[in-house]
């Protein structure tokens, strides 16, 4: 008896920790859609569009500090279109490797 009770509660925390692991991913998934929607919207008021994969993470860390403001973006926005921005950095570096 005690045997299956151990072994319950085994999965029973595997299913507690695929469940946050999923409630995350989707999080993480909504939020870069909506930083795409964003990205596309205020950033390409001014100018063209302008690759986060051509900079490196310090230069774009400066321009986003300097358009934030340019684009008032929201807090919630500017956390947003960095995480797109990351994603689109981290697919240009699968793709160069
Ligand atoms: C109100 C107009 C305006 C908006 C909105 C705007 N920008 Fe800019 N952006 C500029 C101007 C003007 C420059 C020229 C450089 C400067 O300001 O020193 C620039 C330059 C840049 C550069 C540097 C380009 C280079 O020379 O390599 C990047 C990157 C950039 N913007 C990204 C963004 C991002 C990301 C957003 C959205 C959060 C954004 N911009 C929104 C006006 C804007």
């Amino acid at each position: 008896m005690r045997y299956w009770d151990r072994i319950l509660n085994l999965v029973r925390s595997f299913l507690v920790l695929a469940l946050v692991l999923q409630v995350f991913s989707a999080f993480a998934a909504s939020s870069e859609a909506s930083g795409k929607q964003s990205y596309l919207v205020k950033c390409a008021k001014c100018h063209k569009l302008y690759a986060p994969a051509n900079y490196t993470d310090e230069q774009w860390e400066s321009w986003m500090a300097k358009m934030r403001q340019k684009a008032h973006l929201t807090p919630e926005e500017y956390e947003q279109i960095s995480v797109y921005c990351a994603s689109l950095r981290d697919k240009k570096q699968v793709k160069a490797a």
